[in-house]
């Protein structure tokens, strides 16, 4: 696509020779208003060099430049330089894009910008998949998306929380209180049960504790019976999260979690003491970080345990390894701040240079409406999978009073709830915490995932109306002389920001801005479908317009497709 801000630049610079077309490019605006233009040039920055004011260099350029044949205009407005750009140029430019990329608009064609690792969802073993891992699944898999588009090659880990002295609680707990039965039964329950009972009962037999650490302890030398125990309730846990996956329609690269490190961690461990960074303090090995003003980051306990921070820096330094990444993004709950600070701080005086490319990418509470937090302490897996369900229940409901002769209901149900709740998770900053409400997440006339699938759905169906097939869209005869009105040029400058804004979405590691895209998307479609009639008698027009409703579906379901959200052709 011609990029007119660049030709902006170019032309600017033939008058400025102070500034690279560059500097030019960088400096130009986009107006929030469009009477004030398309772009704009503030000439403050000029005044120094010129000995002039502002308002007057500004109003010299204008008088230089003259005609330009890709502008309408070009007029002053006191320091500023307002362009308009020609219109039936610009919607050409678009449009011929779009349909030439067509459902491969706004991404990369080809995947040669190295490897990103992206660390998402990560729950933990025999504990419930609560709704910060909903919030991390569902927000990772869309950066995964967001950088694939830009051209990366995405690495999704799930790194499972499925190491640690709670196993050998575990095993203790469950030979204790329960059967191999009752855990087939109810699975990740009846394991968070017995885990609660052993901290209940720990407290009066204090024994149990030693216990615990000796079966994690044989664990760690390779034992075989406490082994084949964990692995079957890794198995248990790992078959709910999988459904959970399944109804988000989330996949992983690698499933490789805090076990796979432990026979990495003594290298790792090794390394730093070569360093001379590992300080002994009473038995317990850590880095100091006084300097950085944090709390030392503990590396193994008195015991000879590692820990969590143990096996992130393990796991880095091996993903660094295998994936060469150009960056590992982590995408947690904020609470792991000073976790994420601390051993990337330890990465840093451990000489590695791409410390740096390590990010992490937190995010704030989920809430119920009304107060109630939606914590594994007052529900547990069942809890989430029961969200889930019930949005797909609610929606089906919604189709019921709406659209009750639809074609296989259950799977657009499915595909709009589940899409509801995962818009409703990455609308705002992620950082932002989130009080969730049933009324605003399936509002289909709100800023919402049911909103901007309707509007995916609604082209679609003026499409099929003019017995376009949808797998088949041929190419169209477009007059673009009939597309100059405002809302029609409003929409597509919009689909012209895709690109960019897919740019900004992954430079702030912000899925919100392509959720945000959306809806402006759909409210700019919204009102061009109200103002221009699209199935007229007058071919020309009637093609024409056919033609932005198609650009228009591509970039709805594009947009969707990059947090992770279907687009339904009918609802
Ligand atoms: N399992 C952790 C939790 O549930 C999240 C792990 C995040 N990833 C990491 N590499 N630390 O809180």
């Amino acid at each position: 696509m011609k990029d007119f801000k660049l030709e902006i630049a170019q032309l600017l610079n033939e008058k400025i020779n102070s500034l690279s077309v560059d500097d030019i490019y960088s400096m130009i605006e986009v107006p929030g208003n469009a009477t004030m233009g398309d772009y704009a040039f503030p000439c403050f920055k000029l005044a120094k060099e010129l000995r002039k004011a502002p308002p007057m260099i500004a109003k010299d350029i204008v008088d230089e430049l003259g005609e330009v044949d890709f502008l309408d205009k070009v007029e002053n407005v006191n320091a500023y330089i307002n362009f308009f750009v020609n219109k039936v140029e610009f919607v050409k430019e678009v449009l011929t894009d779009v349909l030439t990329e067509k459902e491969t608009y706004g991404f990369a064609k080809e995947k040669n910008l190295g490897n990103v690792v992206i660390d998402y969802s990560s729950p933990n073993i025999a504990k419930p998949f609560h709704v910060g891992h909903l919030r991390s699944t569902v927000i990772g898999n869309s950066l995964y998306q967001i950088f694939e588009a830009l051209g990366y090659n995405c690495v999704g880990i799930n790194h499972l929380g499925d190491w640690g002295t709670q196993f050998g609680k575990l095993i203790v707990a469950y030979k204790k209180y329960s059967s191999k039965e009752t855990i087939e039964e109810k699975g990740i329950s009846e394991l968070l049960r017995i885990y609660v009972l052993f901290h209940d009962e720990a407290k009066e037999h204090p024994e149990m504790e030693q216990e615990a650490r000796n079966y994690f302890t044989k664990m760690e030398q390779g034992d075989e019976e406490s082994l084949a125990l964990w692995k079957w309730f890794k198995e248990v846990s790992l078959k709910e999260f999988e459904r959970v996956y399944k109804l988000l329609g989330v996949e992983f690269d690698s499933f490789n979690g805090e076990a796979f490190y432990n026979d990495k961690m003594d290298a790792v461990i090794k390394e730093m003491e070569d360093k001379g960074l590992i300080e002994v303090d009473q038995g317990a090995k850590l880095v100091r970080l006084d300097e950085e003003n944090m709390a030392p980051c503990l590396i193994t306990k008195n015991d000879g345990s590692s820990l969590y921070a143990t096996r992130d820096i393990t796991a880095a330094e091996y993903r660094k390894k295998i994936y060469d990444f150009k960056k590992c993004i982590y995408v947690t709950a904020l609470q792991q701040n000073l976790h994420f600070a601390q051993w990337f701080k330890v990465i840093e005086k451990m000489g590695h240079e791409w410390h740096k490319d390590l990010v992490h990418v937190p995010f704030g509470m989920v809430s119920m409406e009304g107060g109630a937090k939606l914590s594994t302490r007052n529900g547990n897996i069942i809890f989430l999978e029961d969200i889930l369900k019930e949005a797909v229940d609610k929606t089906k409901q919604i189709i019921e009073e709406k659209n009750p002769s639809l074609e296989n209901k259950e799977e657009v149900a499915r595909q709009v709830g589940i899409g509801a709740i995962v818009f409703d998770d990455m609308y705002n900053n992620i950082i932002k915490d989130i009080q969730f409400s049933w009324e605003r997440a399936l509002d289909f006339n709100g800023e919402t995932g049911p909103y901007v699938q309707y509007a995916h759905a609604r082209a679609c169906s003026v499409l099929r109306k003019a017995g376009i097939e949808l797998d088949s869209i041929p190419n169209f005869d477009v007059d673009y002389s009939v597309l100059a009105d405002e809302s029609t040029v409003a929409l597509i400058k919009k689909i012209a920001d895709f690109k960019t804004t897919i740019k900004e979405a992954a430079n702030k590691y912000e899925p919100s801005y392509i959720a945000r895209y959306a809806v402006d998307v759909t409210q700019a479609f919204n009102k061009f479908y109200n103002e221009n009639p699209i199935l007229v008698e007058d071919e020309k027009v009637k093609n024409s317009r056919l033609a932005i409703v198609v650009v228009t579906k591509y970039v709805l379901k594009n947009a969707l497709a990059l947090l992770g959200i279907c687009a339904p052709v009918q609802m």
